[in-house]
């Protein structure tokens, strides 16, 4: 039996992304599906997050711009506020219809035609036009190494559901980032005794200033050099110098990385509750010894290190990630495939919804004017100067601009693909990547083999290995109607 084509996009998880994405979609009229591997819709704040965790980020500064949280939410909702949030906006939106819930993509090869062969755990093949990408980013586990064995109890921070872990505990959290502060808080009204190690100094910031969260001081209009002027200015009034609390100093600019937003972790250290150390050095047994040369024994290590950026459903170096940053243009659009668009994977230091928001139109006039070009829309992004960003640290606002400015230019594109790409050079650069005969999804034989070498443990699973995508096809001629 033939896998049927769906002339329409596919977009992968239902989060705060993939909601936003499907507003989006709806409201401009096109096309699409939306599976998620859950079974409830969410994401993270579903079943991603410890469950007291309250935002970091402002309900002013998270929500959809079109869909305000109830005026009785606090400044800082906590995930069950953020799930029924999210809950209300699928309803209010008549998203869920559109929603297959536990149908985990399992793979997704591009095939030489352009569209995308996707396989479910369930077994069901289907064929897309495009994938939007919404998997999230705060789920495969980075995990620390050093010599020896711990013996106590380890977990991650993705693992860390409750303080019952901590309770009457000798207890190391590892890591300076929001997660790892939040649980060393945790810790010390919990545990027997709180320690956290930092392997490098962070900014960490007061989470509310005179009276209204920091995010809401850092307005649209204010220049990154203020920005930044403003919250050195507000960590020397309300902190202090951080070798007070003998935490290092960061070596980094403010928002050089993601910011730790915590205003009781330098609280607890100044009661002595929270002992400070540096970096892990080695572990042997319970006991941890420091990079200081100091030793300690612990119960229970939480390492609150971090995440890696994966797309385990797609054939390896579709999308290269180096660090935590997808290696294509805008770290959404790619220069080599069409109808390929990840969103999520920032880190903006104002809470997401007002990205998903502004860039959920932007996705679809991108794709209304892909459908009218030749060649993938990163390539031309790529020849106007946009590139692959350095950092996963995102100023919002900068963003929402360049957004504006994405939106702006968006139908002119196929025009200047047609400008930009004259013959021979267009030919060359209109070629868009065809899979190696591994991952081809047109020959079922070779796509079906290689679906098979995957893991079904889960949605995360590691990526069978693959011929990175190499060969170049022919540019799409026709195109598709849906
Ligand atoms: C502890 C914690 C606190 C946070 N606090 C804040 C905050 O204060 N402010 C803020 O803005 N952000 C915060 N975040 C970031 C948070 O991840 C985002 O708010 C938001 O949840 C991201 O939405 P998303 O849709 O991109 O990803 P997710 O919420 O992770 O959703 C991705 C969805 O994709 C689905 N999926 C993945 N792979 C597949 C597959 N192969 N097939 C089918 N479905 C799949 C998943 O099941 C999931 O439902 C926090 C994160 C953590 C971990
Ligand atoms: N309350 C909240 O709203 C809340 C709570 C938790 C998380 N979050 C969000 O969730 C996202 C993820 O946050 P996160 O804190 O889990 O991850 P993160 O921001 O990536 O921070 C990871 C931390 O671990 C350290 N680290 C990484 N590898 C290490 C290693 N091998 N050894 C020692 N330390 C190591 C990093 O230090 P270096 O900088 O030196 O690499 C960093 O301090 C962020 O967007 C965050 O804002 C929000």
């Amino acid at each position: 039996m033939s896998t049927p084509f769906r002339a329409r996009h596919l977009i992968i998880g239902a989060g705060f992304s993939g909601l936003g994405m499907a507003r989006a979609f709806a409201k401009a009229n096109i096309p699409y599906d939306q599976v998620d591997a859950a079974d409830h819709i969410g994401g993270n704040w579903y079943q991603g997050v410890y469950n007291h965790v309250h935002l970091v980020s402002s309900k002013r500064t998270t929500e959809y711009t079109d869909f305000p949280m109830p005026q009785d939410y606090p400044d800082f909702p906590n995930a069950k506020q953020m799930l029924d949030y999210l809950d209300c906006y699928a309803s209010f939106f008549q998203l869920n219809d559109q929603i297959e819930l536990k149908k985990n993509v399992m793979t997704a090869y591009p095939r030489s035609d352009h569209r995308w062969h996707v396989t479910f755990e369930d077994g069901e093949s289907r064929i897309y036009r495009g994938l939007v990408i919404c998997n999230g980013h705060h789920w495969s586990p980075r995990h620390p190494e050093y010599p020896g064995k711990f013996s106590g109890s380890y977990l991650h921070s993705k693992e860390y559901k409750s303080t019952d872990v901590l309770r009457g505990k000798r207890v190391l959290v590892i890591g300076a980032g929001n997660s790892a502060c939040d649980i060393a808080v945790d810790a010390a009204r919990e545990a027997e005794e709180a320690h956290i190690s930092m392997r490098s100094g962070h900014w960490i910031l007061p989470k509310t200033i005179f009276g209204a969260p920091l995010t809401d001081h850092l307005r649209p209009w204010m220049p990154q050099f203020v920005q930044r002027a403003l919250v050195r200015l507000l960590v020397r009034m309300f902190i202090g110098k951080y070798s007070a609390y003998g935490l290092q100093q960061p070596k980094h600019g403010v928002f050089d990385k993601h910011p730790t937003i915590n205003s009781l972790l330098p609280y607890y250290v100044h009661h002595g509750v929270i002992k400070v150390h540096p970096a892990v050095k080695s572990w042997n047994g319970k006991e941890v010894t420091f990079t200081d040369g100091s030793r300690r024994e612990f119960d229970v290590v939480v390492a609150a290190t971090g995440f890696r950026v994966t797309f385990p459903f797609l054939p390896d170096g579709t999308i290269p990630v180096k660090g935590v940053i997808p290696q294509i243009p805008f770290g959404s659009f790619h220069d080599r495939y069409k109808g390929l668009y990840v969103i999520g994977w920032m880190q903006p230091r104002i809470g997401v919804g007002p990205l998903i928001a502004a860039g959920g139109p932007m996705i679809c006039e991108f794709i209304r004017a892909e459908e009218r070009m030749v060649g993938p829309l990163g390539a031309v992004l790529g020849r106007l100067g946009v590139g692959i960003p350095k950092t996963n640290v995102g100023d919002g606002h900068q963003l929402l601009r360049r957004i504006a400015v994405g939106r702006r230019i968006a139908r002119f594109l196929p025009a200047i693909e047609r400008l930009v790409f004259k013959h021979p050079v267009r030919k060359a650069a209109m070629e868009t990547a065809r899979p190696s005969q591994a991952a081809r999804a047109d020959n079922p034989k070779t796509a079906s083999s290689a679906a098979r070498g995957r893991t079904k443990a889960g949605r995360h699973a590691a990526p069978v290995t693959q011929a990175p995508v190499s060969t170049h096809g022919p540019p799409i001629s026709a195109r598709e109607s849906s």
